[in-house]
C-alpha cells in the first residue's frame, strides 16, 4: 500500500524547491533565453525549464528509485514501483518569459490504474501550493479550498485557453465568441494547471481547454476534483486532451450543454 502523505510531502518539497530555481533564474534575468521550441516557435522551453525539470528528476527519484517519470521536457522513464510522476516544470512558459507571474510547477503521482492520487501546483512567485490527495480533498496552503458554487451559467466567469497551433486557435476563437454572449466573461491566465487551481478556489467558477497534455491536467485536474468540482470531456469521456471541463456540479451541465454544439473537443 502507497503512503500517499509521504507521495504527497516529496512531491510539495519538490515542487517549492524547483519553484525556487525557477523564480530566482527569472529575477536574475529580464528575458529569458529561449532554448528550443516544441509544436510551434510560440510552443517555447527556456533554460529553467530544462534545469527545473532535471532536478524535479532528481530529487523524486532519489527518495524513489523504482519509480517511473513523465516530464513536459525530459519525456518519459520506466519504473517497477506502480507511481508514475506527471511533471510540468514551469506550466506557464510563456507568462515566465515575459515576467507575468502566473506560472506554476506541477506535479502529480499516478497509480498504474491510471489514476492520479496526489496533485501538488505551486506558484513561486506568490509562493501558494494547492495540494490533492485523491479522497481527501484539495488545500491551498494547508486551507480547505471548495469550488465556488456557481449555479447560473450567465453568471458564470469562465477561464479558458488556446493551444499553439494557429488553426486550432482559430476555432478556438470560434467558439470562444460563440460561447461568450452567454457567460459573465473569460479569463486566459495563460497556466493550465493555475486554471484548475482557481475553479478549485472559486476565483473562478469554470475553466475549459481543448489540447492540454498529461502534465497540464493532471495535479490541477485532481484538485479541482477534491475541491468538489467536476473535471470531465464532452458526454462522459474522461477529461484528456480532446477537452476537459472543470465546474462545480450545478453548473457543469449548463456549460457542457452550451459548448457542445460547437464541438470542442474537434480540430475542424
Ligand atoms: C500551456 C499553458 C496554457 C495552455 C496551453 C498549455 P505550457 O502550458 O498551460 O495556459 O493554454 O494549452 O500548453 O506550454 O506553458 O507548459
Amino acid at each position: 500500500m502507497t503512503d500517499l502523505d509521504a507521495l504527497l510531502a516529496l512531491a510539495t518539497d519538490t515542487a517549492r524547491e524547483a519553484g525556487e530555481l525557477v523564480r530566482n533564474r527569472r529575477d536574475a534575468v529580464t528575458r529569458m533565453r529561449v532554448t528550443a521550441t516544441k509544436s510551434t516557435p510560440t510552443d517555447i522551453v527556456t533554460e529553467s525549464d530544462t534545469a527545473a525539470e532535471a532536478l524535479i528528476r532528481d530529487r523524486l527519484l532519489s527518495a524513489r528509485p523504482d519509480d517511473a517519470v513523465l516530464g513536459e521536457e525530459g519525456g518519459a522513464s520506466a519504473g517497477e514501483s506502480g507511481i508514475r510522476w506527471v511533471v510540468d516544470p514551469i506550466d506557464g512558459t510563456v507568462n515566465y518569459l515575459y515576467g507575468i507571474p502566473q506560472y506554476a510547477v506541477s506535479i502529480a503521482a499516478q497509480q498504474q490504474d491510471g489514476d492520479i492520487v496526489v496533485g501538488v501546483v505551486h506558484n513561486p512567485v506568490s509562493r501558494e501550493t494547492w495540494t490533492a490527495i485523491r479522497g481527501g480533498g484539495a488545500y491551498l496552503d494547508g486551507d480547505r479550498v471548495h469550488e465556488a458554487g456557481c449555479t447560473e451559467l450567465d453568471l458564470a466567469l469562465v477561464a479558458t485557453g488556446f493551444g499553439y497551433d494557429a488553426a486550432r486557435r482559430q476555432r478556438q476563437a470560434a467558439i470562444l465568441a460563440g460561447i461568450l454572449p452567454s457567460i459573465r466573461d473569460i479569463r486566459r491566465a495563460g497556466a493550465a494547471s493555475l486554471d484548475l487551481c482557481a475553479v478549485a478556489t472559486g476565483q473562478v467558477d469554470a475553466y475549459y481547454e481543448r489540447g492540454l497534455a498529461p502534465w497540464d491536467l493532471a495535479a490541477g485536474g485532481l484538485i479541482a476534483e477534491e475541491a468538489g468540482a467536476v473535471v470531465a470531456g464532452l458526454r462522459g469521456a474522461p477529461a484528456g486532451s480532446d477537452l476537459v471541463i472543470a465546474a462545480g456540479p450545478a453548473l457543469f451541465g449548463a456549460l457542457h450543454d452550451l459548448l457542445e454544439p460547437f464541438r470542442p473537443d474537434r480540430d475542424v
